[in-house]
């Protein structure tokens, strides 16, 4: 049997966060150690509540939650109810929790599960700002060269941004973090807008959800026909953006994307442009290079995985 890759899942769910930890835990190539949840789209207690939810929706109460930073390193908690709802889960009706939530905090579980595993066998995967990353990297530096690698969703170029003309939500939101985290010479991943706003639902996708005739398969279509109205507004398509299922499915199907090796620097300094992911697509910095910049996903073939996956729950 082909080894399975560990992983640990770094959240603010959100609906397409939700949708991202469903594939994972249905995808026996995956051994998630935990995941752990950072403020972002709303608050920690929800975040943290919300994972909780989803691992039961699931059918995988086993699964091990922390709770994280409840505000960004320098700047003041931003949200995004006006995209996912008050509870951050809009859509579906999800009963409280019974499992618990851990004890530890999530950044000592990163530096803790970084230091007993293998060097160079763990991968982290955020799909929120990259508060609880950073925090693990200054709380302890010799986890820093241990990681494999980071598949993160945040950034956007060629897009622009989308909680500003500038900026990304994830990485406007901790600015600084994602700093730290792009020049920590690890591998990093990036999954940014000018991906995921390629990997758009439709009304014809979400029924494919919903045809499943499963639990998940339900709240996953009442969670989409929730989320994917914002966008839709806002950017007049037939659908929403599936920011971060799209980084559990590199890890599955790499060969859906397409990239290049490239330096990304973050913007920490102008009011403006605050968050801004400068991407030098085209090498003219001669800035070292330290990201794979993603930038188009083969969508059929990506919805194709998500269903197939998500009907195995
Ligand atoms: C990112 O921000 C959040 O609203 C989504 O969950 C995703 O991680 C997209 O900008
Ligand atoms: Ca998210």
């Amino acid at each position: 049997m082909p080894e399975t890759r560990k992983i640990i899942i770094d959240t603010d769910p959100g609906q397409d966060d939700a949708v991202a930890i469903l594939l994972a835990l249905a995808s026996p190539e995956l051994d998630v150690l935990g995941i752990t949840a950072v403020a972002g789209n709303v608050p920690l207690a929800l975040t943290e509540k919300n994972a909780r939810k989803i691992c039961e929706l699931a059918g995988k109460p086993g699964i091990k939650v922390f709770a994280g930073a409840v505000r960004p390193m320098v700047r003041h908690l931003v949200t995004a109810e006006n995209v996912h709802g008050k509870t951050g889960l809009d859509g579906p009706e999800l009963p409280e929790p019974e499992m618990p939530l851990q004890k530890q905090h999530a950044v000592d579980f990163i530096v803790e599960t970084l230091m007993r595993e293998e060097p160079g066998s763990v991968t982290l995967c955020p799909l929120g700002p990259l508060t609880n990353i950073a925090l693990a990297m200054v709380r302890e530096p010799r986890i820093v060269p241990r990681i494999r690698e980071i598949v993160l969703m945040g950034g956007g170029f060629f897009e622009g941004g989308n909680v500003t003309p500038a900026a990304e939500f994830n990485i406007y939101v901790d600015p600084h973090a994602a700093d730290v985290v792009l020049k920590s010479g690890i591998p990093v991943v990036m999954v940014p807008l000018d991906v995921t706003h390629k990997a758009l639902t439709s009304a014809k996708r979400v029924a494919a959800f919903r045809e499943l005739g499963t639990r998940p398969g339900l709240a996953i279509a009442e969670m989409l026909e929730f989320f994917e109205r914002f966008d839709e507004s806002k950017y007049g398509t037939d659908g929403g953006p599936l920011h971060d299922p799209c980084v559990i499915a590199y890890l599955l199907q790499p060969e859906l994307f397409s990239g290049r090796y490239i330096n990304v620097t973050v913007e920490t300094a102008s009011e403006l442009t605050m968050g801004m992911t400068v991407a030098d697509w085209w090498g003219v910095t001669g800035r070292e290079k330290n990201v794979t910049y993603l930038r188009d996903v083969d969508h059929e073939q990506f919805f194709r995985l998500l269903v197939e996956r998500i009907g195995r729950l």
